[in-house]
């Protein structure tokens, strides 16, 4: 009876996804309970748990001496378990926000907000309309030595700074066009910028008002301590060859997470959960005889825009690309307070490791974890290489995504172990010597980029 149940839902599982999976008989289904029993009897969510505990004592921003520890602390076990292990060092550009920043007209204060990039200064000057921002809208006026006013829209708020600069401006003020406080980014460090704030719609519109009513508004912009450096980020890596020197398959599947975090936010979900998934799959997988080469990745700087995953991806060879026939990135796996599992893909179609999940949740718990298209983590860059990729999420996001509150009391025990039960048997379905896993042909390169930008930037 049981085994009727599970074979229909697997049939399901492969409608639901739409390409072909080798589909289980119920012959092999019940060998795969009985193989998976294996792994299933390994995972122990309360390790994962206490390494939570240990890396969400403190923020781990990238390039900080936090986030050097959390990469010290995961290579240390990974090769205590027996790993062949490596602390993989890049740099990047980093960007430190203001300590202070201040926006005044006329002796009135505002509540301006800071772009990311923005560059420090102290201007007081007159404040100038410049519509959009763009170049014509800057052509026939001028700006020199004086605050731009501008609207959010049409060209990035970069663009805006830079247009503003060439013209000779001292300063810029973006006010949004919608409601809200308007929190965004320049896009990347730029030596042509000068100073810029942010302002409500209202706020800006009062300035505007007054601009055309001929009061010439006279402004303050102050930004102080913001701080633009060389850093360094590590991405840390374990290999488990095949166990079969002859037999092998010459795959390999990469499991994910990214070590860091944004600041003031210790990270305990994210990604301190799938930092911690990695390691207890490492540890699961020691012992078991895989005939495909397995690889444990922690990334740095994914919260400064991937730059770990990017770096990673950029470094391997043509050969290497061809061989990963899986990225399983495990990113916000055990929070309480989100809602169910799901798999974003980046451009939104099944490949072999949501066919993979999608088998194993079925066996596991009845029913296929759904995919999705997204993109916002470390998966993307594998995909833009052709590989198959998907993030292991829970959706909706918990509310202290990014927050303070992204502690170890709101992680769920129950969620660590179904996430790592789901993304271990499906590994595992992949990667032993005596099962078939399904199979579906890599999919040609892509660019997607508007899935990884951040969602401010115009
Ligand atoms: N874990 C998040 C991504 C995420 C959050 C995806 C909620 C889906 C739902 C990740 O660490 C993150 O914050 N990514 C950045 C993008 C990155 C390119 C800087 C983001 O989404 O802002
Ligand atoms: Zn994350």
């Amino acid at each position: 009876m049981k085994k009727t149940v599970i074979s229909l839902a697997v049939a399901t599982s492969l409608t639901l996804s739409f390409t072909s999976v080798q589909a289980s008989t119920s012959a092999n289904t019940s060998h795969h309970q009985s193989s998976e029993q294996k792994v299933l009897k390994k995972i122990n969510a309360e390790k994962i748990y206490q390494d939570i505990a240990y890396l969400s004592k403190k923020p781990r921003v990238a390039g900080t001496e936090a986030e050097r520890e959390a990469a010290t602390f995961v290579q240390k076990r990974l090769s205590k378990l027996g790993y062949e292990s490596a602390v993989e060092p890049f740099t990047f550009t980093g960007y430190t926000p203001a300590a202070s920043f201040s926006l005044s007209v006329n002796g009135t204060s505002y509540s301006p907000t800071t772009f990311t990039y923005s560059t420090n200064g102290n201007v007081t000057a007159e404040i100038v309309d410049g519509g959009l921002g763009t170049k014509d809208n800057l052509a026939n006026k001028d700006v020199t030595g004086k605050i731009v006013l501008v609207q959010r829209g049409t060209i990035t708020f970069g663009e805006k700074v830079l247009n503003a600069a060439e013209k000779g401006a001292a300063a810029v003020i973006i006010f949004n066009n919608t409601d809200g406080e308007l929190k965004g980014t320049l896009g990347g460090a730029n030596d042509n910028y000068i100073p810029s704030l942010a302002v409500t719609k209202e706020e800006g519109e009062k300035i505007l008002t007054s601009i055309q009513k001929g009061e010439k508004p006279s402004g303050t912009v102050k930004i102080e301590g913001a701080v633009v450096s060389e850093r360094t980020s590590y991405n840390v890596t374990a290999t488990k060859p095949s166990t079969f020197k002859k037999k092998g398959t010459n795959d390999i599947i990469v499991v994910g997470a990214h070590h860091d975090s944004v600041a003031g936010a210790p990270g305990a979900n994210d990604d301190a959960s799938g930092t911690a998934m990695v390691l207890e799959l490492a540890r699961v997988f020691k012992t078991l005889p895989t005939d495909t080469e397995l690889r444990f990745v922690t990334f740095g700087a994914e919260e400064v825009g991937l730059l770990g995953s990017e770096h990673y991806v950029s470094e391997l060879s043509e050969d290497e690309k061809n061989r990963i026939v899986g990225m399983f990135n495990l990113d916000m796996v055990g929070s309480r307070d989100a809602g169910d599992l799901v798999m974003n893909t980046a451009d939104g179609t099944p490949n072999l490791v949501t066919e993979l999940a999608q088998a194993s949740s079925t066996r596991l718990n009845g029913s296929p974890t759904p995919f999705q298209a997204g993109g916002r983590s470390d998966h993307v860059p594998f995909a833009e290489a052709g590989i198959p990729a998907a993030l292991f999420i829970h959706s909706p996001s918990e509310p202290w995504y990014h927050t303070p509150e992204d502690t170890l009391d709101k992680i769920s025990k129950e969620k660590l172990q179904d996430v790592a039960e789901i993304v271990g048997t499906a590994i595992y379905d992949r990667s032993s010597p005596d099962q078939q896993g399904s199979s579906v042909k890599k999919k040609a390169t892509f660019k997607a980029p508007h899935l990884y930008h951040e969602q401010d930037v115009k």
